[in-house]
């Protein structure tokens, strides 16, 4: 172990970081573009050397076989791939998506010219590799060396692979999310909101002043899972709903009991409070941040900031006796708005989208809703 954190700490130092882990900033891991890798150290094996997810996965096992099932791996899905054509974006746009959905240097479309610093063809681009989306290197690997949060158990290994790691005591902040789900202050907004701010909502909360981190929540023990709105346990487990019926009047209750951002974080899931009565719907109440598909106005805004409580009034209907057939359901759209917005690019199709995967990511995003609740109101 001893051997190794001085041999890290050589190359750190020879690779222009001050001070080894001491040196490292947040600001510098999240250069855009990530820099390409550059040649592998002579003494790595060629699996040491592969950026591939599945090549880490030889030797990490766990953090493969989470982050595989996980939504990161899933960044390059039909609905960016199919919408990152020219005329319909431009080189500069697409290059900016994939900023948060690609960002490797060997990940890239494009990079700029050595001249005019023009977007042309990336010679280095890795076919294969811009397609995993979200890869471990994206968050663990600059210049051929990993970073990562201090050992959970002291190595025995005397020359471990790929030349150690450089152990960043802050590697679990908030801060090595916050570029990819936060906007800067300049972003897109609606009504005054920054479209993306979860950084932000985690920010003002007693979380971020308690020092719970996003990973505290989204990796526990370290767990490379990341699960979010699609996860009903997930969901479950940030919110309290309660339903009751007095008479008459139904009042439901959503409280936002464990969540470290607003429920839900944005504008793309819708939660939908139903009263049904013998399987039709009487009349329902969302929870969540609804935008027309140009993001010109806010529709509404009833997402539940952390700690607070949403509440809704019904009426049963006259001829509903002591709440007979009646209950009360909780249905979640994960990704209403972009089911929304790829019928609408269907419906009159742009140059430079790619139809057939607009039309699985339609599909797709048609079939991700659940039922997070329901009660039954009868006696
Ligand atoms: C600042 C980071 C960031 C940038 C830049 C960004 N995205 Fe995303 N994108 C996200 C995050 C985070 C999500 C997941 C949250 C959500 O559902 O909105 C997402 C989700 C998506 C989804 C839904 C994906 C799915 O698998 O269901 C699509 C489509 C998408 N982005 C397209 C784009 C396109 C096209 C661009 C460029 C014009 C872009 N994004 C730029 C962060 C970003
Ligand atoms: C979105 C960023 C991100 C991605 C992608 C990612 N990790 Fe991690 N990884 C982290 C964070 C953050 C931690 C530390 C979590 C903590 O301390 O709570 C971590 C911890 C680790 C650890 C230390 C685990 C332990 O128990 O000590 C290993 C090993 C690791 N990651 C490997 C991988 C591999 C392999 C992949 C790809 C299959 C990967 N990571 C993908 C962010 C990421
Ligand atoms: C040949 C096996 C092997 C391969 C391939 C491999 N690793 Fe590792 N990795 C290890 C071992 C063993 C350690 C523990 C080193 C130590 O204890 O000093 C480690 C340590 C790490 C750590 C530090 C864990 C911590 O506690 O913070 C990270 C992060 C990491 N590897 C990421 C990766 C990524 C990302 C890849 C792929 C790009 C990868 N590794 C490929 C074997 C491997
Ligand atoms: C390089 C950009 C990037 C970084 C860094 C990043 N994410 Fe993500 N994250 C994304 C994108 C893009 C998506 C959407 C993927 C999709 O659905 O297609 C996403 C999705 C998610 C989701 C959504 C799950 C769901 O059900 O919709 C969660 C939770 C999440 N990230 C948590 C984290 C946490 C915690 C960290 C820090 C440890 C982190 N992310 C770091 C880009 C990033
Ligand atoms: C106290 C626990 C907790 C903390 C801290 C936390 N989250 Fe979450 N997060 C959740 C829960 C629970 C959900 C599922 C409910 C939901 O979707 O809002 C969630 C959902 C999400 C989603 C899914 C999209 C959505 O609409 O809600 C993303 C993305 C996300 N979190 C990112 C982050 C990031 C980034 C941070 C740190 C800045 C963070 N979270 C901090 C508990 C937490």
């Amino acid at each position: 172990m001893k051997k190794f954190l001085v041999t890290t700490f050589i190359c750190v130092v020879a690779l222009g970081y001050s001070s080894g882990a001491a040196g490292f900033s947040f600001d510098r891991h999240w250069e855009m573009p990530i820099p390409l890798q550059g040649k592998a150290p002579a003494d790595f094996s060629d699996l040491e050397s592969s950026l591939n997810p599945e090549s880490c996965g030889e030797c990490h096992e766990a953090q493969f076989s989470g982050w595989e099932k996980s939504r990161h791996a899933l960044s390059m899905g039909p609905g960016i791939v199919g919408q990152l054509g020219e005329p319909w974006l431009d080189k500069e746009t697409i290059e900016m998506c994939l900023d948060c959905h690609a960002p490797l240097g060997e990940q890239r479309i494009f990079a700029k010219n050595k001249k005019g610093g023009e977007l042309e063809k990336n010679l280095f681009l890795k076919t294969g590799l811009h397609k995993k989306g979200l890869v471990c290197a994206v968050c663990h690997l600059r210049k051929n060396i990993r970073y990562g949060p201090p050992a959970s158990q002291p190595s025995q290994i005397e020359d471990p692979p790929h030349g150690g790691f450089v152990a960043v005591k802050s590697f679990n902040s908030a801060k090595l999310c916050r570029p990819c789900h936060q906007f800067e202050p300049w972003g897109r907004r609606i009504n005054g909101k920054l479209l993306e701010d979860t950084f932000g909502q985690w920010q003002k909360s007693l979380y971020s002043e308690k020092g719970v981190q996003c990973a505290d929540c989204h990796m526990k023990e370290r767990a490379h899972a990341w699960k979010g709105i699609h996860d009903k346990q997930m969901v479950q487990s940030g919110v309290d709903i309660v339903a009751e019926r007095a008479g008459g009047n139904v009042t439901v209750t959503i409280k936002n009991s464990g969540v470290g951002h607003f429920f839900p974080t944005y504008v793309t899931p819708q939660v939908i409070v139903a009263l049904v009565v013998d399987g039709k719907v009487v009349s329902s109440k969302n929870v969540g941040w609804k935008v027309p598909l140009d993001l010109s106005e806010e529709e509404y805004d009833t997402r539940i900031p952390p700690g607070e409580t949403w509440r809704a009034h019904f009426t049963l209907p006259d001829n509903v006796v002591g709440g007979s057939g009646a209950s009360i359901t909780v249905t979640v759209h994960p990704d209403d708005f972009y089911h929304r917005f790829y019928e609408s690019l269907l419906k009159n199709p742009p140059d430079g989208i790619n139809r057939d995967l607009i039309k699985k990511a339609h599909e797709e995003s048609g079939n991700s809703s659940y039922i997070l609740y329901e009660k039954v109101l009868g006696f």
